[in-house]
C-alpha cells in the first residue's frame, strides 16, 4: 500500500487542537528566513549563497513559477502512488537528498551529515552523501537503516585516492555513484569572498580525507598532527578537470550504478550515455557555480529527450512539493532538494530535516489528489501548461 504523505497535514492539524503549533517553518520562506538567524553568519552565507550576483541561483526558483499544473477533475484520486523504481530498487516516493558538503557544520552539534543519515533512515528519502563531510562515509552510511544511499564523488586529481573513496562507498554498502562534473574548481561567489571564508580550507568537512590511507599516506605527518599541511594536501588534489577521455576510467571503477552530475546540455548527455552511465543528474549545483547560465529546469526537457531513456535526477531550485511535481511531470524520475533540508538540519537537526521531507512530500501528494494525478505515470508533460 503506497504511503500516505499528505497525511502530516492531519498531525499537524491534530496538534493544534491539543494547542500545539508546529515548532519549524512550513512555508519555504519562513524556512529560509529561520535558518539565517539560527546559523553563524559565515555559515549561512556558504550555504544560501551563489555564483556572481546570484542571478542563475535567484532564475532556479522563478523557472517553477512559468509552468502552470493544469487541474483534472472526477478522477477520485483518493490514493495516490508516488512510489518509484531507480537503479534496481523501490522507492516510496522520487525525492532525494543532494548532496550538500557542509551539513557538517550546519548542525549544531558539527554532525549534520549523521543527523541527515538518520533524517534518511527515518523517512525512506535516500541522501546523497557528499565527499565533503564532518564523519567519514562510514559513518553517515551506518545511519541510514534501510534507506539506500548514494556517495557522490568529488574526483580527486589523485587517481588513487578517487579509487579509494570509490572502494570504501562500496565497502560502505552505498548504492550508487554519483560524479560531480561542475566542481572541479570553485566558482567566483561574492559573499564568501566578501568574508574570505571558505570552509573546508579552514580544516571543516574534510573527514573523508583525514581518514582514508591513500591520503593519509601521501602528508609526511597525520593529520592530527599537522593539520594545516593536510588541508593544504586537500586544496592541491580537489580539483579533476575531467574529459570525456576521463569517462571510461570513471566506469570501470565501480559496478554500483554511475550517475553523472551537472549534466544541461543534450550534447553532453548522450556522450555520457554512450560511455556506458547508469543515470543523469541535471543540475546547476544551484547556481553557485557559474552565474548567467540558464535555470536548471529550462535545461530538462532536453536532458530527458537525450538520455533515451536512462533515469534522469534532477535538482536546483526545489523549494517545495509542487515544484517537485513539476520536475516530474517534465520528465525527471527523481527529484533531490538542496538548500531547504540543510535549513531544516540548522534548526532541529535530524527532527528538522524529517520536517522538510515529510513536508515535501505531503504537498506534492496532496497536490496530485486535488489536482487528479494519482500515479506518477499520469504525470506527464501534458499535465503542465507554459505560463
Ligand atoms: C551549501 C551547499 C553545499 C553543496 N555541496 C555539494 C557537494 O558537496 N557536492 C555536490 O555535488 N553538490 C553540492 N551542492 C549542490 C547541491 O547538490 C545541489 O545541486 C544544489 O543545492 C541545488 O540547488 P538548490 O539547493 O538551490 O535547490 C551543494 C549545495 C549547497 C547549497
Amino acid at each position: 500500500m503506497p504511503q500516505h504523505f499528505g497525511d502530516y497535514q492531519h498531525e499537524i492539524y491534530a496538534g493544534g487542537l491539543r494547542g500545539e503549533l508546529p515548532g519549524l517553518p512550513v512555508a519555504a520562506a519562513d524556512l529560509e528566513a529561520r535558518a539565517e538567524a539560527a546559523l553563524p553568519p559565515s555559515v549561512w552565507s556558504y550555504v544560501a549563497g551563489g555564483a556572481g550576483d546570484e542571478h542563475t541561483q535567484r532564475a532556479n526558483v522563478a523557472a517553477f513559477a512559468r509552468w502552470g499544473l493544469m487541474p483534472r477533475m472526477m478522477v477520485g484520486a483518493a490514493h495516490r502512488d508516488l512510489s518509484v523504481e531507480l537503479f534496481g530498487r523501490t522507492l516510496p516516493s522520487p525525492l532525494l537528498m543532494a548532496p550538500i558538503g557542509v551539513l557538517g557544520i550546519c548542525a549544531q552539534d558539527g554532525h549534520g551529515d549523521l543527523a541527515t543519515a538518520r533524517a534518511a533512515a527515518r523517512t525512506g528519502v535516500p541522501m546523497i552523501a557528499s565527499t565533503l563531510s564532518a564523519d567519514p562515509m562510514e559513518a553517515v552510511a551506518a545511519q541510514y537503516g534501510d534507506t539506500p544511499g548514494l556517495f557522490q564523488l568529488y574526483t580527486p586529481a589523485d587517481r588513487d585516492l578517487a579509487e579509494s573513496f570509490v572502494r570504501r562507498a562500496e565497502a560502505a554498502g552505498f548504492q550508487g555513484i554519483v560524479v560531480t562534473l561542475d566542481t572541479w574548481t570553485v566558482g567566483w561567489r561574492p559573499r564568501d569572498l566578501t568574508t574570505a571564508n571558505f570552509p573546508q580550507l579552514r580544516g571543516h568537512c574534510l573527514a573523508n580525507y583525514t581518514s582514508d590511507p591513500v591520503f593519509r599516506s601521501r602528508l609526511r605527518k597525520p593529520p592530527e598532527e599537522d593539520p594545516a599541511a593536510a588541508v593544504a594536501h586537500y586544496a592541491s588534489v580537489f580539483g579533476n578537470p575531467l574529459t570525456w577521455d576521463d569517462l571510461p576510467w570513471l566506469r570501470s571503477l565501480t559496478e554500483l550504478p554511475l550517475i553523472l552530475k551537472g549534466l544541461c546540455h543534450p550534447e553532453d548527455v548522450r556522450r555520457a550515455r554512450d560511455g556506458g552511465v547508469d543515470g543523469i543528474y541535471c543540475s546547476n549545483h544551484g547556481g553557485r557555480q557559474a552565474n548567467g547560465g540558464l535555470p536548471a529546469l529550462d535545461a530538462l526537457p532536453g536532458v530527458v529527450a537525450a538520455a533515451g531513456g536512462l533515469p534522469v535526477l534532477f535538482d536546483s531550485g526545489v523549494r517545495t512539493g509542487t515544484d517537485v511535481i513539476k520536475a516530474l511531470a517534465l520528465g525527471a524520475t527523481a527529484v533531490a532538494v538542496g538548500r531547504p533540508y540543510a535549513y531544516g538540519l540548522a534548526l532541529g537537526g535530524a527532527d528538522g530535516v524529517v520536517h522538510v521531507l515529510r513536508s515535501l512530500l505531503a504537498e506534492a501528494d496532496l497536490l496530485m489528489a486535488v489536482d487528479g494525478y494519482p500515479t506518477l505515470d499520469s504525470l506527464g508533460p501534458e499535465a503542465l501548461v507554459r505560463l
